[in-house]
């Protein structure tokens, strides 16, 4: 095991990228190196923004509010109404969101106030999907509460199976962590799915915390949403927020911006503990993501390269490695037990093509019986143009037949 991992709290939050770096030191790539191990998009930044930086450059001068200015606050409850028919009228500008400095930081200290309302907890719980996004575990651990790992199988669409929770485990949780379209599968939560969560959720009173950065990478069908359907289900937020980032929609993750919108409460609260504890967005940024919020025409371009990426991944591997096309996202995940498993085929494409992936137990964690359902996998993102990812798939092919 790389070296990396120094304590058991390592072991937790390890960053998954530090990890491979460790599997690959002093191993040269075979050929021209091409990384597919981080999900970077790497699309055309949309022309709109450098002028509204500019215009608002001297704006970095200036603290920023930690609640977003009215118009950034306007924009992104106007996109919610767009994106989701269902939420047109019901997203309040004012109550309802929150800018975030990118949706990590958000995803991650959303977890003190939802710790602080169920004060007395013995072993307050967080529930994570498993595989999963580090973050989630990284708060999990800061704070304090107890991870439970939910593990995410294929025989269950890659998605938890919210009907096998311990009873006693839902009573002590305060937060699901569900992320749809998921990373690493690309699995959709349907609208039933996402009905039940939030069923469980008022339940048990905890707060489903639904990461959505990859709604709009998606191939046909735009993927519900969880706001959408606890507005349209029960007409209220309660108990449920989303997190958006601009970083995989727009292809602007160094802008770092994103929110969180939902039960009104709970967004009071974040906002008061984001106000002393939390990085605000920047002013010009603000701006720029007004910008962006508001416009649909490089989302779009995004979409078309992805979409040009899985047509390349569906023509080069074809039914191989038990890939079949995701509902959402840019990631494949690639089943490699036959070609000695995440690290041995990561190491592999690594010595014999310069391909660069990530071994998909850096992903996930052991469950209680062992099993580390990331083990087999590696996660290959999508995100270059499409002669580079052809290239890349095509040298996968060649090298592990
Ligand atoms: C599942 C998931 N959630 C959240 C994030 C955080 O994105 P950002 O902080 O750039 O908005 C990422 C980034 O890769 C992610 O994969």
């Amino acid at each position: 095991m790389p070296n990396i991992l120094l304590t058991p709290l390592d072991a937790l939050v390890a960053s998954p990228f530090a990890r491979l770096t460790e599997l690959l030191k002093g191993l040269e790539p075979g050929m021209k190196p091409t990384d597919l191990s981080l999900g970077e998009p790497k699309a055309v930044i949309p022309p709109f923004l450098g002028p509204v930086l500019q215009e608002h450059l001297r704006e970095f001068g200036r603290y920023p509010p930690i609640r977003g200015i009215p118009a950034l606050r306007q924009a992104i409850a106007d996109w919610m109404g767009r994106r989701y028919p269902a939420l047109a009228g019901h997203v309040d500008a004012e109550r309802h969101l929150l800018p975030l400095n990118g949706s990590r930081e958000g995803l991650f200290s959303a977890i003190f106030p939802a710790l602080a309302r169920k004060p007395g907890l013995a072993a307050p719980t967080v529930l994570i999907p498993n595989p999963f996004y580090q973050a989630y575990a990284a708060a999990a651990a800061a704070s304090g509460a107890v991870p439970h790992f939910l593990a995410s199988i294929p025989e269950r669409g890659f998605l938890p199976d919210l009907d096998a929770i311990d009873t006693g485990i839902l009573k002590r949780t305060v937060a699901l962590y569900l992320c749809s379209p998921s990373n690493p599968q690309g699995a959709v939560a349907s609208s039933a799915y996402l009905a039940q969560a939030i069923a469980l959720a008022r339940r048990h009173d905890f707060l489903l915390f639904a990461d959505e950065c990859y709604s709009e990478i998606y191939g046909n069908a735009p993927p519900p949403g969880a706001l959408e359907t606890a507005q349209f289900g029960c007409g209220s937020f309660a108990n449920v927020v989303a997190f958006q980032s601009l970083s995989k929609r727009s292809g602007l993750p160094g802008l770092r911006s994103g929110f969180v919108a939902g039960d009104p409460e709970f967004i009071a609260a974040f906002g008061r503990f984001r106000n002393v504890a939390c990085p605000q967005v920047p002013l010009p940024i603000q701006n720029a993501s007004a910008a962006a919020w508001s416009d649909e025409t490089h989302v779009e371009q995004g979409r078309l390269l992805y979409r040009a990426n899985f047509d390349l991944a569906d023509a080069i591997l074809g039914a191989r490695y038990g890939y079949r096309r995701p509902g959402g996202a840019f990631f494949l995940w690639l089943n490699l037990a036959k070609f000695g498993g995440g690290e041995g085929a990561a190491t592999t494409l690594w010595k014999d093509c310069g391909v660069r992936v990530l071994p998909g137990a850096y992903l996930a964690q052991a469950q209680p019986d062992g099993d580390n359902a990331g083990t087999d996998y590696v996660r290959v993102a999508l995100v270059h143009d499409a002669d580079t990812t052809r290239e890349a798939l095509t040298r996968i092919v060649a090298t592990l037949g």
